[in-house]
């Protein structure tokens, strides 16, 4: 009885030690994952952004050729203003206001290196993504016409 009594208090006792460890493991896993992210989306342009001078080009010389008039990959299309506030097979692909919750701005940060955008040739460079983070985060201000 007594033994068997010592050999329970054993067996919580580890498996209370694997629970705290095991959560403590958790804890940091998803640190590590949340700290990765957030530092792999560089920061927002600080400068008032202007669609038809800063972001159309962009969208235009790295996006149109696979979301434009001739291909619209993904059912995007992002030299149409309702097709691009529409988004894609995925629905919306921006949030006004909410740069680092878009997913325009994960692909093209390459926050997930199976989905990166443009998926060949040169990634956007720091400045240009941060011009469209605060695009994003100004209102996303695209006007008709
Ligand atoms: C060479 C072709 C190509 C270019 C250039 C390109 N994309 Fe894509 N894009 C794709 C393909 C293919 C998909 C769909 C497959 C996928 O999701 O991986 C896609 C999907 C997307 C999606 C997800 C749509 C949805 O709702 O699922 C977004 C957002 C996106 N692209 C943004 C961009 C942006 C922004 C640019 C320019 C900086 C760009 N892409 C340039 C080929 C391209």
């Amino acid at each position: 009885m007594g033994g068997g009594h010592v050999l329970f208090r054993l067996m919580t006792g580890t498996f209370g030690v694997a629970c705290a460890s095991g959560m403590a493991l958790g804890a940091v896993l998803i640190q590590t994952v949340w700290g990765t992210e957030m530092a792999a989306i560089p920061p927002a342009a600080k400068r008032e952004v202007d669609f038809i001078k800063d972001i159309q080009p962009l969208f235009k010389d790295h996006c149109y050729k696979c979301h434009g008039s001739s291909r619209q990959e993904g059912g995007l299309r992002l030299d149409r203003r309702d097709d691009a506030l529409n988004g894609g097979d995925g629905g919306p692909v921006f949030a006004a206001g909410k740069s680092d919750e878009s997913r325009l701005i994960k692909y093209v940060a390459a926050v997930d290196p199976d989905v990166v955008m443009p998926p060949e040739g040169d990634k956007l460079s720091d400045e240009q993504i941060g011009l469209l983070r605060a695009w994003i985060d100004q209102g996303a201000k695209w006007p008709k016409d």
